[in-house]
């Protein structure tokens, strides 16, 4: 009688597959048969996720960086079985929430030169605010971006998004422009038109894992200062930690004057996003009370997020995560480099912390070069898949192509890893290179069957 969850789960547990291919995006099923990701999940601890079967996958995924602090962690826990304990007045809306003021306190106290924050439900929802706050404050309209950038896709988002696949079939979009990413020369280029409103850009990012040039985000930050424009970090997958300071700008002299806030700030719970700017932006988009709702979402600032956000945080200085993302990215990216040497088809490591890109390349050996050319014929990226398919089925651990028509793999683990989870990433690794550089076997079978379906599709 009455909702029982567990007793839903164990009556169907293992349709999930079926379900989503009657009820939701039909090709998420049929994407994971095809490249036999078609697990069925029942538990998650750490950095590892548990199948029906007991067995144990390494997560460097981490929910695409949404398990910052660890899958199911127990303080986490504690506090989100506290906060409903509590049984506090939540989403009153026409009141001052206590625990949002305590996050954005906690929040804005590690991010220096941001006064305010808005609170919202996702990373997307955290760059639409930047957008339109970044347009309001300078009374301007166009917003530049970078090339292979991703900030999220809903439509505001998607205008900047730096890559023609996602934007495809949804034009017509606001009429924002594309700059390579460390082109400081197009960005003053556009400046001088003298209706941009800001730049967005991630200090990492997300596509291909690639690190902004040295410099570039200092210098663009001033050039856009100079020509009355904001500079917007988006820091939704470098923040809270990942790159082992605890937002990705601080590497370099950079002053944004926008940066936004996602995934880890989760806890791994209650989805959560934040925008934090300088004080006189917002003076300026909520400039008087009839503003007061201007922007606005009604589930922003929930006591599950809020709670779920502040646990988050606390862990995160507890256990010293971002130095700890620092110190154990160092040994995984150092592990990684010198296997460049090593093996002819990785021909780059990249990125900072905990978050990590391995570039695949041409081969210099004939052996090699007809398997790599027959997988670019049909599609880029189908290398980078086959080995994102070896380390999951033969070494169980999760990891994704860091983009569409790319042989980058990105590793976003868990900042909780230590050495264990970076040897048992650097063996698995050896032993996928070693059956890729034979040029033949098990592993180049099943490109050649990525291949019939890339051709196919
Ligand atoms: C840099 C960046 N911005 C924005 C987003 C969008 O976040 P969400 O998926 O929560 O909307 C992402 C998601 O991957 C991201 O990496």
């Amino acid at each position: 009688m009455g909702f029982d969850l567990a007793g839903l789960l164990a009556d169907r547990q293992g349709q999930g597959y079926e379900l989503h291919a009657r009820y939701l995006n039909p090709q998420r099923p049929r994407m994971l048969h095809a490249i036999g990701f078609d697990k069925v999940y029942t538990r998650a601890e750490g950095a590892y996720l548990y199948d029906r079967d007991g067995n144990a996958y390494a997560d460097f995924l981490a929910g695409f960086g949404v398990f910052a602090v660890g899958h199911n962690h127990p303080a986490v826990r504690q506090a989100l079985h506290s906060m409903l304990d509590a049984e506090l007045a939540s989403m009153v809306q026409f009141d001052c929430s206590l625990l949002a003021g305590l996050l954005a306190e906690r929040l804005l106290a590690k991010a220096d030169g941001m006064e305010r924050v808005y609170f919202c439900n996702s990373g997307t929802e955290a760059v639409e605010a930047s957008l339109k706050f970044a347009r309001y404050a300078t009374g301007r309209s166009r917003v530049l971006y970078c090339d292979h950038a991703f900030h999220g896709l809903t439509v505001g988002s998607l205008s900047v998004n730096g890559s023609n696949e996602f934007r495809r079939g949804f034009d017509p979009l606001l009429p924002d422009e594309r700059i390579a990413f460390g082109d400081l020369d197009a960005l003053e280029r556009e400046l001088r038109k003298g209706d941009v409103a800001a730049l967005i850009a991630e200090p990492i990012q997300g596509k291909g894992a690639h690190v902004a040039p040295p410099g570039f985000l200092a210098a663009a930050g001033k050039l856009l200062h100079d020509h009355g424009a904001l500079l917007i970090c988006d820091e939704v997958q470098t923040g809270i930690g990942r790159t082992g300071r605890f937002f990705g700008y601080q590497y370099d002299d950079v002053e944004p004057d926008i940066v936004t806030v996602a995934k880890a700030l989760s806890g791994g719970f209650v989805p959560v996003g934040a925008t934090m700017a300088k004080s006189w932006i917002f003076e300026k988009v909520y400039s008087s009370m009839d503003r007061v709702l201007v922007h606005d979402s009604t589930f922003g600032s929930n006591a599950a997020a809020m709670v779920a956000g502040l646990a988050a945080l606390s862990v995160i200085d507890d256990e010293q995560l971002v130095a700890n993302a620092e110190q154990t990215g160092k040994l995984l990216q150092d592990a990684l480099q010198d296997m460049c040497e090593e093996w002819e088809l990785l021909a780059e490591v990249r990125g900072r912390g905990l978050l990590i890109g391995m570039e695949f390349g041409k081969p210099r050996s004939l052996k090699l070069r007809t398997g790599w050319n027959m997988l670019q014929a049909a599609r880029r990226g189908l290398f980078a898949q086959m080995v994102v398919v070896a380390l999951f089925q033969k070494h169980r651990i999760l990891t994704q192509v860091s983009g569409d028509f790319m042989d980058v793999i990105k590793l976003l683990p868990p900042l909780t890893i230590t050495e264990t989870e970076v040897n048992l990433f650097r063996e698995a690794f050896t032993d996928v290179m070693t059956e890729a550089h034979k040029g033949s076997g098990l592993m180049w079978d099943f490109g050649r069957t990525l291949v019939k379906q890339a051709v196919t599709r």
